[in-house]
């Protein structure tokens, strides 16, 4: 089957015949091969080569100008272009020596490199090459899967080998509204434990993807019973608004959703699952801070700084608020300096409290230009 490949994507053709010339069949493979079925015309450029990646990609870089970079533990390489980033792998097959730790990887055929993957619909290939541009090669029944909506692991052990699938699988099943297949299923259940095992890097990683999609993944998670493994608590509990993500423009939820979900969790607790980063740790003590906080004027201030998400999670903890500050963000700036406050006759505290004051008589409209903040600062001296 050929399958039509917009005429935007005019890249994959340059490619195909770069690697024709040359006698080299490069494929486009995986997500990418799944989106534009959907009809996306914007992808990644994941592509597999049965020729080494390595020659592969030097002469993509050399015809597109651009440059790459190898990395041979993984059989694979990356072109930097001006207009993106295009990946090579040669086709491989990956064993993992222990479950759910990162796979070893050796040369194979295309159908390997298939079969290594997670779900049929992901487990595609489209034809570059001149001779049959377009054409799909699809061992495992991807095609079909994606037209009924269905996910569907390549084999039972899948999960065992490799636990962030199961979290793929709902990152997959909540964005395009897919369900799973029988015994893939049956084994999200069996296998869900062996989350437990993966590092804190990885578990990161695949819950921000998965989070990304906002709360019908989490409906999910829930669903499966997975909240528990992943420390977060159950929906039922943090009720999320479904407007807080436009609310606050958060084009990725993902730090939104993590901080209701973990809201009861010990931070040593995050800090070990999620390798929480010194600044995420911080956004989330302060905002829990915030939230028992009854001063208005405290509460402004201690939002100073916060990110629009911790701003939404403040919001869906009925600290309404945190909706004002957020719309006014751009007007809280004090435009008078600390200097300028010493030139007027104040000293040591009195100066980190005049800023103070002069934020909080911005966030109320009271002050809202350098002029007022002269003018009130003038009137405080004159008592
Ligand atoms: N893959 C896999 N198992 C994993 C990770 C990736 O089999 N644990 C395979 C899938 O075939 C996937 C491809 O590698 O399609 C590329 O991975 P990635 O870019 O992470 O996934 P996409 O499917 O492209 O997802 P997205 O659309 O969210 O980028």
């Amino acid at each position: 089957m050929f399958i039509r490949i917009p005429s935007s994507l005019e890249i994959l053709k340059r490619i195909g015949a770069i690697g024709g010339k040359r006698g080299i069949r490069i494929y486009l493979v995986g997500g990418p091969v799944r989106d534009i079925i959907l009809g996306k015309t914007s992808i990644d450029l994941d592509l597999v080569s049965e020729t080494p990646a390595q020659q592969v990609a030097s002469i993509l870089a050399d015809e597109l100008k651009g440059k790459v970079t190898f990395f041979p533990e993984f059989l694979t390489a990356r072109i930097e272009w001006e207009e993106g980033t295009i990946d090579v792998a040669t086709a491989r097959r990956e064993y993992y020596p222990v479950p759910a730790a990162l796979p070893e990887v050796i040369p194979a055929t295309m159908r390997e490199d298939l079969k290594r993957r997670d779900f049929t619909i992901n487990a595609m290939a489209l034809s570059l090459h001149p001779d049959n541009f377009g054409e799909l090669f699809d061992p495992f029944g991807g095609y079909e899967d994606l037209k009924e909506g269905v996910i569907r692991f390549l084999h039972p052990k899948s999960f065992v080998d490799d636990p962030t699938r199961i979290l793929r699988g709902l990152r997959f099943s909540a964005r395009f509204g897919f369900r799973f297949e029988e015994t893939t299923e049956r084994h999200i259940k069996k296998d869900k434990d062996g989350l437990l095992l993966i590092s804190g890097e990885r578990r990161r990683k695949e819950v921000r993807l998965l989070l990304r999609e906002g709360l019908p993944a989490i409906r999910l998670l829930e669903k499966y019973e997975l909240l528990p493994l992943l420390g977060f608590s159950s929906l039922h509990c943090i009720n999320p608004p479904e407007d807080a993500q436009k609310l606050f423009s958060l084009s990725d939820p993902w730090f939104f959703y993590f901080i209701l979900l973990t809201w009861e969790k010990e931070i040593s607790l995050l800090e070990r699952l999620y390798c929480l980063r010194k600044e995420e740790r911080e956004e989330i003590i302060k905002t829990r801070k915030i939230v028992e906080l009854e001063d208005e004027k405290e509460i402004v201030l201690s939002m100073r700084g916060l990110s629009p998400a911790a701003l939404a999670t403040l919001y869906a903890k009925g600290v309404t608020l945190s909706l004002d500050f957020f719309k006014k963000i751009d007007t809280l700036k004090v435009e008078t300096s600390g200097g300028e406050i010493v030139q007027k006759g104040f000293q040591g505290r009195e100066i980190g409290r005049i800023l103070e004051e002069l934020f909080y008589l911005r966030f109320k409209g009271i002050v809202r230009t350098k002029e007022d903040e002269e003018r009130w600062i003038e009137r405080l001296k004159k008592g």
